[in-house]
């Protein structure tokens, strides 16, 4: 048991985060196990939110962790440039099978926003390496987050992470999001409504020309900006436009990656394959940083012309498949391929479909949706203080027993794919007794 008064918190700046509200009254973890946290103060906490969508296969779990320890101690760094190891190639060729159709090969990164700037880098140079090189705008969706580097900044759309820090990437432009609550509120799954708006790339073709496109980029199921599931047959319909017009589609997968829809990625669930898939997060069960850069066949193929002794793309970072990073996805999908993980997540979908939309008539909540192991419930905020309400909901529930994560006024739910449906349900009961105590 530690006492938090007796840590100074000053000088750590914390990311996302109130940094004087917390620190005035500060939550902190200081060990886990499989679905809970161990809070400073000795108690117990279920995790409902898999970290930060990450701990795929609950935390600590022995064969990551001794994976972990033993790599650090044989190999703790090797270069990453016109050097190797043999871990990382067998990790791409696990990873390429675990996917399947014909993406090709994995470029690795240390997280989601490497793994964003990295998938439009190849986009761009994969165009100009065609010899398409007027094709440089990159088209984003408003609401969607592609983490915190100026290209995911740029192609993103939640305002906050924009507004502070321009002039962004030139020659981007967004798709309408795709929520609507009148049409939309309480869906289960897919919703029925918004297919056609992704029709509204024609009108940006229309309006920039087909020739001056050269990538499009979404989150399959938009997941920090508040769960936003994608309606029936809009990733189709994207698809087929981009195919069209020559468009490369990236399909952001840092959450939906490793199991969370029930699926190993939103590509295989959804039956839509785009050229470029990103990935991060559940890659290493959120052990060790790391990302991954999927490419189509044709993709890599495209770069691997000109002279054998020339690099291809000028990229990569010093940490680049890190040994103990790979040591810890090899881990990773081990477990996740011991339990079934990968696939868990299909079968306990409709308990927690069901658990969830339980919530509906409950005090301040407007919209309850859900797919796989994920659920957005939306509150209406409070006059004047958006945000707030939520907010206070997550600190009733982390005093309760419970981690839940807030984005403005929508809770999501994204627990450890390890989930039983009793912890399910004390999950969504946690939430339910919270509600009623906040104004
Ligand atoms: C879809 C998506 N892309 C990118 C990122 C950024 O990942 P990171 O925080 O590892 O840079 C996130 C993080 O939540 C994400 O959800």
């Amino acid at each position: 048991m530690l006492d938090n008064r007796q840590i100074d918190l000053a000088a750590y700046w914390m990311p996302f985060t109130a940094n004087r509200q917390f620190k005035a009254k500060p939550r902190l973890f200081t060990s886990a196990k499989n679905m809970h946290y161990t809070s400073s103060d000795g108690r117990q906490v279920l995790d409902g939110t898999a970290g930060l969508w990450c701990v795929n296969a609950g935390h600590c779990r022995d064969p990551i962790v001794k994976a972990v320890q033993n790599k650090v101690a044989e190999l703790d760094y090797s270069p990453a440039f016109q050097m190797g190891h043999p871990d990382a190639f067998e990790l791409a060729n696990r990873l390429t099978a675990l996917i399947g159709g014909d993406y090709s090969n994995v470029f690795y990164t240390n997280s989601g926003s490497e793994s964003v700037d990295t998938a439009l880098k190849i986009a761009l140079a994969y165009h100009r390496v065609k010899g398409d090189a007027a094709r440089t705008r990159l088209i984003g969706r408003e609401r969607g987050y592609h983490g915190v580097g100026f290209g995911g900044i740029s192609v993103g759309g939640v305002v906050t992470t924009r507004k502070m820090f321009g002039p962004l990437l030139p020659g981007v432009d967004h798709l309408p999001h795709t929520h609507n609550l009148e049409k939309n509120a309480f869906s289960r799954g897919e919703p029925e409504w918004g297919g056609h708006l992704a029709d509204e790339l024609e009108r940006i073709v229309a309006l920039h020309d087909a020739s001056t496109i050269a990538a499009v980029i979404v989150e399959p199921m938009a997941g920090s900006a508040g769960v936003l599931v994608p309606p029936k047959g809009y990733l189709k319909k994207l698809r087929a436009i981009c195919d069209k017009y020559g468009f490369l589609l990236i399909f952001d997968e840092v959450i939906t990656g490793f199991g969370r829809l029930g699926s190993p990625f939103a590509v295989n669930h959804f039956g839509v394959q785009p050229d470029i898939v990103t990935a991060a997060k559940g890659l290493t069960n959120g052990t060790v940083p790391m990302g991954a850069v999927f490419v189509r066949k044709h993709i890599f193929d495209t770069f691997m012309t000109g002279p054998d002794n020339a690099i291809e793309f000028f990229h990569g970072y010093t940490y680049s498949g890190h040994p103990v990073a790979v040591a810890a996805a090899l881990a990773s999908l081990d477990v996740y391929a011991a339990d079934g993980l990968l696939t868990r997540g299909a079968g306990m979908a409709k308990y927690f479909e069901d658990a969830v939309h339980s919530l509906k008539g409950k005090p301040h909540v407007i919209d309850v949706r859900n797919i796989g192991l994920v659920a957005g419930i939306e509150l209406q905020p409070r006059p004047g203080a958006p945000g707030a309400r939520a907010y206070e909901t997550f600190v009733k529930c982390f005093e309760a027993g419970a981690l839940i994560r807030t984005t403005g006024d929508i809770i999501a739910l994204s627990p450890p794919l390890i989930i039983e449906k009793k912890q399910i349900d004390e999950l969504v009961g946690l939430i339910a007794a919270a509600l009623k105590t906040v104004a």
